[in-house]
């Protein structure tokens, strides 16, 4: 519900901050507290749909829209949803503090790392892939030590035209363009080095980018950054040699302003919106440079080239571009190719004499993470028909090889990486990441990273608990819990049944971890909307699973799966599990390829062209298809053969 905004203002203090500012009449405090630079916890961008802006109003008067997102003790302790509730007097509201949790690790495979795989893992033989060890070093930007000519009497040419003369005739830069912060210090550098300098160069556009005195051309860093929707991973670079120094990554600080992609679009609308969401990536950012750098005693000034690879919508935000129009018919990006930026530009403060490049967007929810994956994973170049999936909250899909390639998007929801599951959270420690159910006992064994009590449960555990339920019969193909079933672990209530998976004596929460009927349906969405997204764009394009000869499964959740359940549940198609790969994180490790060679970013720029982009948002079949998955493993069980022999083997199938 939205109300007229009228030219009354109330005056809306935040504590424990303490600050103030005036909102008009039909604003709501969500309003205000962007206007205000307050960050609120949402996930739906203020639709009023997820329950987590809530505050407590410590006094003054407001109309709220009544929400069954607050349980009753919130509503009588005074706690409203921030962007349901409109002042109708000054007020004050105490914002409660955003705990974020400690993120573990989560950079994904390194590229050297997919390489070790390669050689040690089965599953992976026999797959080509870019040696990365074999990659010319050819970064865009590079360093190059010079000599100036020294001026004397009678042969006084000023000194910019002296530097000019010598990256005429050492580099052959003609009409090399200087800007106006580099002519402010040509005069000390050149004596400063005794007329030996450093020029920083880009290759291609032959721009200048620094001088520094003396010879600095061991000191060259660049930056590979994954832009992710939930976590953003930061390489630090040796651009002389191509190798990864350190990596960083840290949960997405725009995560306040919504989980997926859409909700941050709605929250980018709304006031200064688009600036907050710009500032969260950029602080997120800024603080990983601030990481590796202190880590590898680098100077984050000598940095002169970063590669960002994300989705179109982070591309966006990351430059401060509205998307807004990717959010109605027919979905258009303001580009899907951003022009380099100087670091200054987009408020990078650490790295302030770098570049910065993101990689190419193939369309609107088909972004430069895909290009990027698709440039590391080398699918342009395959023989064999390949399916590169990026498993996240916004599932990106590309069938191809090296003739064609064809993409699309789904929208999976946040349910795999902790939203929407009442137990869920994500893969950091204290979560459970595996869990098997003994078929007898229903009791079931956990693994928890870090090894630690475990608090919650994260995606690779909940593909593997709605395959596991399923096969020990504990739910139906429907998500919904078997009542005859008489398990200390089953506990069938009449709202919402659930099945525990460690009670509370072994928790940290010093609660049973559970998973619910409620939370059960929106994974089996979730699931849904990926496998519904595989064979739509198969049959588009005339094909059908069986047509298929490898899956490359990319992303940090992709990582984790295991194939077999996924499988079970109907998300992955019933193939044979040689044929999957796990790739981890192919965004950044693209970007780092595109960082330290340039051949290698234009052949990116090349495969993001050369994909035909296939829309899934108002495409029927896709809905027949993702209706048609909201069962275990799918309605015509047909299609998953290998799962019907394992039901017939357990004498859990029944013909309908
Ligand atoms: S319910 Fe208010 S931000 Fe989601």
């Amino acid at each position: 519900m939205s109300k007229k905004v009228s030219e009354k203002r109330y005056k809306v203090t935040f504590l424990p901050e303490n600050k103030s500012i005036y909102i008009f009449k039909g604003e709501t405090i969500f309003d205000a507290s962007m206007n205000a630079g307050i960050f609120l916890n949402s996930e739906c961008g203020g639709v009023g749909t997820c329950g987590r802006c809530k505050v407590l109003l410590k006094s003054g008067q407001v109309e709220k829209v009544q929400s069954e997102l607050l349980s009753s003790e919130d509503k009588e302790r005074g706690y409203v949803l921030a962007c349901q509730t409109y002042p109708k007097s000054d007020l004050v509201i105490e914002v409660p503090v955003i705990e974020i949790e400690e993120a573990v690790i989560q950079e994904g495979l390194l590229a050297e790392d997919i390489l070790k795989l390669e050689i040690t893992e089965k599953v992976l033989a026999g797959i080509k892939r870019l040696d990365i060890r074999d990659v010319k070093i050819l970064p865009r930007v590079v360093k190059k030590l010079i000599t100036v000519e020294a001026p004397l009497i009678g042969r006084s040419s000023s000194d910019k035209y002296r530097l000019e003369i010598a990256l005429k005739q050492q580099l052959g830069l003609e009409d090399c363009f200087i800007p106006l912060e580099i002519l402010k210090k040509i005069s000390d550098v050149l004596r400063k080095g005794n007329w030996m300098i450093t020029v920083t160069v880009d290759e291609i556009s032959k721009d200048l980018i620094d001088i520094e005195p003396g010879n600095t051309t061991e000191e060259s860093y660049g930056l590979a950054i994954d832009v992710g929707t939930t976590t953003v991973v930061v390489y630090l670079v040796n651009l002389n040699n191509g190798k990864i120094l350190t990596s960083a990554s840290e949960y997405n600080k725009q995560i306040r302003a919504g989980e997926d992609v859409i909700s941050r679009i709605v929250y980018s609308l709304k006031g200064a919106g688009l600036e907050v969401l710009q500032g969260l990536i950029v602080e997120t950012i800024n603080e990983l440079i601030v990481e590796v750098c202190k880590r590898t005693s680098v100077n984050p000034e000598k940095i002169h080239s970063i590669v960002c690879a994300g989705n179109t919508i982070m591309t966006h935000f990351l430059h401060g571009v509205s998307p807004k129009y990717l959010r109605e018919e027919p979905y258009v990006p303001v580009a899907n190719i951003f022009s380099p930026v100087s670091s200054k530009e987009i408020f990078l403060e650490h790295t302030p004499k770098a570049v910065v490049r993101s990689a190419p967007s193939v369309a609107s929810y088909v972004g430069g993470d895909i290009s990027a994956g698709l440039l590391i994973s080398k699918v342009a170049e395959q023989e064999k028909l390949t399916l590169f999936l990026d498993m996240g909250t916004n599932g990106e899909l590309v069938i191809g090889n090296s003739q064609w390639m064809v993409s699309t998007s789904c929208s999976a929801g946040p349910a795999f990486e902790g939203g929407g599951v009442k137990d869920g959270m994500r893969a950091i420690k204290g979560a459970i990441e595996a869990v098997k159910i003994n078929p007898k006992t229903l009791k079931s064994s956990i693994k928890v990273i870090g090894g630690l009590k475990p608090k919650g449960i994260c995606g690779s555990a909940m593909i593997d608990l709605l395959g596991q339920l399923y096969i020990t019969g504990i739910i139906n193909r429907k998500g919904k819990f078997n009542t005859d079933l008489n398990s200390p672990y089953v506990v069938i209530d009449k709202a919402n049944p659930y099945y525990i998976i460690a009670k509370a004596e072994e928790t940290a929460t010093k609660k049973d971890i559970v998973i619910s009927e409620v939370d059960l349906d929106n994974l089996i969405r979730a699931k849904g909307a990926v496998y519904a997204g595989i064979t739509t764009l198969l049959e588009e394009v005339g094909l059908t699973k069986d047509n298929l000869e490898q899956i490359f499964i990319a992303g940090g959740f992709g990582h984790f799966i295991n194939v077999r359940n996924a499988i079970i549940i109907g998300m992955l198609p019933d193939l044979p599990e040689e044929i999957f790969t796990f790739l981890g994180n192919t965004s950044v490790a693209g970007a780092h390829l595109a960082l330290i060679n340039r051949d290698k970013w234009k052949e990116m720029e090349k495969i993001s062209r050369n994909i035909t982009y296939i829309e899934l948002f108002n495409n029927n079949k896709f809905y027949e298809r993702y209706v048609a998955s909201l069962f275990l493993p799918y309605t015509h069980i047909e299609e998953f053969p290998s799962v019907k022999k394992m039901l017939i083997e357990r004498g859990l199938f029944i013909q309908e």
